[in-house]
């Protein structure tokens, strides 16, 4: 039996991805009076905010100067904030709170291992934060997903070996960072790209202890 679970956050516990690709949206349409096509959420989705940013810019096939570049994550991050200013209890995705009981019950270890920086501030507002054993932080890893470098912080941080964890992702490059980790990779969601996870959910609420047991090979 798995001994952690390492979560994301943006589209694992809260509702809140598509407010970070609605901020790229509005950003995008001040500076540069462009639409961002919705195909370009999968590619941003898990990935920093610096490295989102690089990925828009490469798609407009712009480039900016260091400075311009600070002030548009700058102004990206306010328009995310101010998108969260309600954010609550009721934001947690379908499933999360029973399967969080659930984890807690079974004296699961959690840790949060997500891109965000805003990580901590949100599972306040979700009032998640006592049921974390660890952040792991990621303006302290080398490499943001898809490399591993979070996933195995995480799994440190819980003083546990990334195989006794089981980490869960909504996101391609997430999967990638799990996989590449040695973590049991959970993925919800249905896009194509998630194929590559070792089980597949559509969706949070198909988050359930029994399920992943069965299937977690290190039992
Ligand atoms: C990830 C999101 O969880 O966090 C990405 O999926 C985001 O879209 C990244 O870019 C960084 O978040 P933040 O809050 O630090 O800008
Ligand atoms: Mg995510």
């Amino acid at each position: 039996m798995f001994k952690g679970v390492l979560f994301d956050l943006d589209g694992v516990i809260a509702d809140t991805s598509t407010l970070h690709f609605d901020a790229w949206k509005k950003l995008v349409n001040n500076y540069f009076s462009a639409k961002l096509p919705d195909s370009l959420e999968e590619k941003t989705k898990g990935v920093s905010r610096g490295d989102s940013l690089k990925v828009i810019l490469n798609y407009l096939d712009v480039s900016v100067s260091d400075t311009m570049f600070q002030r548009l994550l700058v102004e990206k991050n306010q328009t995310y904030l101010a998108s969260l200013e309600n954010l609550s209890i009721k934001d947690r995705l379908p499933g999360i709170t029973e399967f969080i009981t659930e984890l807690k019950q079974h004296e699961i270890k959690l840790a949060l291992a997500s891109a965000s920086l805003n990580g901590p501030a949100i599972l306040d507002k979700l009032e998640l934060r006592d049921a974390f054993e660890a952040i792991a932080d990621p303006s302290k890893v080398p490499y943001g997903k898809p490399a591993p470098d979070i996933f195995i912080a995480a799994a440190k941080a819980l003083e546990l070996n990334p195989r006794d964890c089981v980490g869960i992702e909504d996101s391609s490059a997430g999967i990638t960072a799990i996989n590449h980790s040695g973590a049991y990779s959970v993925a919800v969601g249905t896009h194509p790209e998630l194929k590559a996870a070792n089980m597949l959910l559509a969706s949070t609420a198909e988050l359930n202890l029994d399920t992943i047991r069965q299937a977690y090979p290190h039992n």
